[in-house]
């Protein structure tokens, strides 16, 4: 029987990869983003499979049930969540707009969370798969993107938190923790011009190895030898320190 897998923020760079092979691997796909027109143009390129198009702004509250409810609308049940869509911002927390940094709390943790809670009963009955993407931001605190790097530490332990409530229950989750990876978050997160940005991985890269990890069920993965050994350093040396590493490639330290 054909699977259905639900990808959020699937019109671009991580997302749209990892789309790309849960088509190539036959699963019927929901997409969920704010822009309709990329959306449809995806579904053209994808004409062998059923492609489900929920155009909706997941930083609005709500928005995670109304998606929830569009996908019963349509009589569909999903094998698989992509729990894809965020974005960050580079600046002084107190330089940035606060409404723009509570979108990135709702759609980097709530609309995540809720999605999660609303399509868990799908995902039970189906023994199916969640990939929640976080970060390596997840790690360490970040000053200078402050809240992008706090959301991802919620991502990263709400993932492994219910990754263990669902050992044997047939549910996966898994962490996806990209390191700067070569997409349109640069440009959304103005960060284009900081030192972190100056070496990315390939976004194709990136996918394969988070769908891998998801397929084989594993808890967390960290793309790249030089960001797992970031995370482990994280994990070793006091966060102080963490912070201060952060600063100087988030601050006013631009790249050469
Ligand atoms: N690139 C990196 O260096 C990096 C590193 C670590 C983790 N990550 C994480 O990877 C995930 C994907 O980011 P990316 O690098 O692939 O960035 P991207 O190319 O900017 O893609 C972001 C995707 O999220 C969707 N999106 C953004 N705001 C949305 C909203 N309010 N409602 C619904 N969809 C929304 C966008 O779709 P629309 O614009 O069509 O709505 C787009 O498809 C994010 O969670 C990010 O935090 C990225």
């Amino acid at each position: 029987m054909t699977k259905t897998a639900l990808v959020t923020g699937a019109t671009s760079g991580i997302g749209n990869a990892l789309a790309k092979l849960l088509a190539a691997d036959h699963y019927d796909l929901i997409l969920v983003s704010r822009d309709d027109e990329k959306m449809r143009a995806i579904k053209s390129e994808l004409t062998d499979r059923s492609v489900t198009i929920i155009k909706k702004d997941l930083s609005q509250f709500h928005a995670a049930k109304e998606v929830f409810d569009e996908v019963k609308r349509n009589g569909l049940t999903i094998d698989l969540l992509i729990n894809n869509a965020g974005f960050g911002l580079v600046g002084a927390f107190d330089s940035l707009p606060i409404e723009r940094q509570s979108e990135m709390i709702q759609l980097n943790c709530a609309a995540l969370t809720e999605l999660t809670y609303y399509f868990l009963p799908d995902l039970r009955s189906k023994m199916g798969k969640i990939m929640n993407v976080a970060s390596t931001a997840a790690y360490q605190p970040g000053p200078f993107m402050a809240v992008y790097f706090a959301s991802k530490a919620y991502v990263l332990s709400l993932s492994e938190a219910l990754a263990e409530e669902l050992d044997k229950s047939g549910v996966t989750v898994t962490a996806l923790c990209p390191g700067p990876t070569h997409t349109n978050f640069g440009s959304v997160a103005h960060a284009e011009n900081i030192k972190m940005f100056s070496r990315t991985m390939d976004v194709q890269t990136v996918a394969r190895i988070g769908y891998r990890a998801m397929m084989k069920g594993k808890r967390v993965v960290v793309t790249g030898q030089l960001n797992y050994a970031g995370a482990i350093a994280a994990k070793l040396l006091p966060r102080r320190w963490g912070a201060k590493a952060v600063r100087i490639i988030t601050g006013s330290n631009k790249k050469k």
